[in-house]
């Protein structure tokens, strides 16, 4: 994949983080995870880009890039299909820390799993939803064929997956790389609590980051998320063809109408307490102590 290398510097180097809008060259948002934002920028069409400025260094950052190549190629033996992309270290900014950019080949809006779950016959989605339940089963026979060397996590939710018009899943959210090598995890737990406020990183830190890395990994609480985010993307009524369809042939802990909701209140929970907390954060940053804030957030989201 080509990148404009000198384009992504400038655009790193004219970045005002908190006001997309306002950058040097010119960015446009094309959705949010749960962490990130994803967008384009001008002069780079056909790109949706992913910026994690997590970094103290080069070294670290080009470590990271590494450890992406090597997720996305272990999910690609699992027998996933990936969008082409490629992480590249952004030239540092001094006075800032070193940020990554992810690049994947754009995918049209209407062909995300959150689109097509307004857009599709009941009967299409229920094959939508088995057909990305089949594919989250390919990481744990996967991980299973490889254990102990090599375990890797997967985030199932239905706004992962495109379907292109040939019929062929594509998972987009490759830009944590989240897997175990003889059980030991390689990324730093560390780096995502670079996203969150200074403040409150100790009580994450106790709190939060075993469960938020362990359920990846966890084939019932990803199957659960997959259920749930029915949920946030505001088709509720579809769960309980989720749950059968889930269920249908599965080895896991039936899930139940009941259990997806409670998962979802849980979940639902988390994130928001900790949207809440990164937008105080920022406007401690930059209206208060004028600091400068790196990271890009979602707006308001419904959920
Ligand atoms: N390659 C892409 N083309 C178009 N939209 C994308 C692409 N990658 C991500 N998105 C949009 O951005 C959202 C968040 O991306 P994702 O990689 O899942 O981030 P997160 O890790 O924060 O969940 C996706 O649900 C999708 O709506
Ligand atoms: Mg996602």
């Amino acid at each position: 994949m080509e990148i404009d290398l000198d384009l992504l510097n400038r655009f790193e180097r004219g970045l005002t983080p908190w006001d997309l809008e306002a950058s040097a060259v010119p960015a446009r948002l094309l959705g949010y995870g749960e962490i990130s934002a994803i967008f384009e920028i001008e002069g780079l069409p056909g790109l949706a880009l992913k910026r994690l400025p997590l970094f103290i260094d080069r070294g670290r950052a080009e470590a990271y890039a590494a450890d992406f190549d090597e997720y996305c190629a272990l999910l690609t033996r699992a027998g996933l299909c990936l969008p082409a992309a490629r992480a590249v270290v952004a030239e540092p900014v001094p006075g800032r820390p070193v940020s990554l950019y992810i690049a994947q080949e754009r995918q049209p809006a209407d062909r995300l799993g959150q689109a097509l779950i307004h857009t599709l016959p009941r009967s299409e989605i229920t094959g939508l939803i088995r057909a990305v339940a089949r594919e989250i089963d390919r990481v744990w026979r996967f991980n299973r064929d490889q254990a102990p060397e090599i375990e890797v996590a997967i985030d199932g939710q239905i706004s992962n997956w495109v379907l292109t018009p040939g019929g062929q899943l594509l998972y987009l959210d490759t830009s944590t790389p989240l897997f175990r090598q003889n059980g030991r995890e390689r990324l730093d737990p560390e780096l995502l609590l670079l996203a969150a406020p200074g403040f409150i990183r100790w009580l994450l830190r106790r709190l939060f980051v075993d469960d938020v890395m362990n359920r990846y990994y966890d084939p019932r609480q990803v199957y659960s998320d997959l259920a749930a985010n029915l949920i946030k993307e505001q088709r509720p009524e579809l769960v309980p063809l989720a749950v059968a369809a889930i269920n249908d042939g599965r080895e896991v802990e039936p899930l139940t109408v009941e259990s997806v909701q409670k998962y979802y209140r849980h979940d639902r929970l988390i994130w928001t307490v900790f949207l809440t907390l990164r937008r105080l954060d920022r406007w401690l940053a930059t209206r208060v102590s004028r600091r400068r804030y790196e990271f890009i957030l979602p707006g308001k989201i419904k959920r």
